[in-house]
């Protein structure tokens, strides 16, 4: 009887380790959005600032834009359409009072950063992603991706600026 749960650990590593040879590197492979297959780049919170946006209502969000070298000198050059291995990060959180900052200015003013609510990624890859205007999407909550139907919607909001400025909503912040 002894040998039955050492038989089920047996498998149960060698699911693990086959499990763990099939990711490709640079993540598992549930971690690729949906449609796209697009990750969260690795090191991209180090990345430069292209702009921050603040949106009000019920999304209650400050956000920080960032970008890749390739796309940070597109942006500042002001080069479009952008060039493959372009990648923008959106990163968001949920607007929070900061008590302390206004205890110090004297009025109620100051926000800041609160709980983070998504990553957004945008990468530039022509051939790859030529049905989207070259771009493939991907929105992460907690560093999972979101669903397929929230994939679905990524293309056709981003196209309001397809003509001018190649599906990218955020302009460089100097
Ligand atoms: C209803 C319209 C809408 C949809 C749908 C939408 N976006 Fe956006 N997106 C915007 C707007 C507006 C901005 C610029 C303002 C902001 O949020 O900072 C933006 C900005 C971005 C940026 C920064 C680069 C840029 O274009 O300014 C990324 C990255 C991004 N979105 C990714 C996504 C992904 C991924 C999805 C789908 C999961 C998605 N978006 C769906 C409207 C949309």
């Amino acid at each position: 009887m002894k040998r039955i749960p050492l038989l089920a650990f047996a498998a149960a590593t060698s699911v693990c380790i086959i499990a763990s040879m099939s990711a490709p590197a640079g993540g598992a492979e549930d971690e690729a959005s949906p449609i796209f297959g697009v990750r969260i780049p690795t090191g991209y919170r180090q990345w430069s600032m292209i702009a921050v946006s603040h949106e009000a209502g019920q999304l209650n969000e400050l956000r920080g834009i960032l970008g890749n070298p390739v796309a940070m000198k597109a942006f500042v050059d002001g080069t479009l359409p952008f060039p493959d291995g372009t990648i923008i990060a959106k990163v968001a959180w949920k607007e929070l009072s900061s008590v302390g900052d206004d205890a110090a200015l004297g009025s109620m003013q100051a926000y800041v950063p609160g709980a983070p609510t998504t990553v957004q990624i945008m990468v530039k890859d022509s051939s790859k992603y030529a049905e989207t205007g070259g771009w493939g999407f991907g929105r992460f909550i907690g560093g999972k991706p979101t669903d397929e139907a929230q994939h679905e919607t990524c293309f056709p909001c981003h196209q309001a600026n397809a003509k001018d400025h190649d599906f990218v909503f955020t302009r460089y912040a100097p």
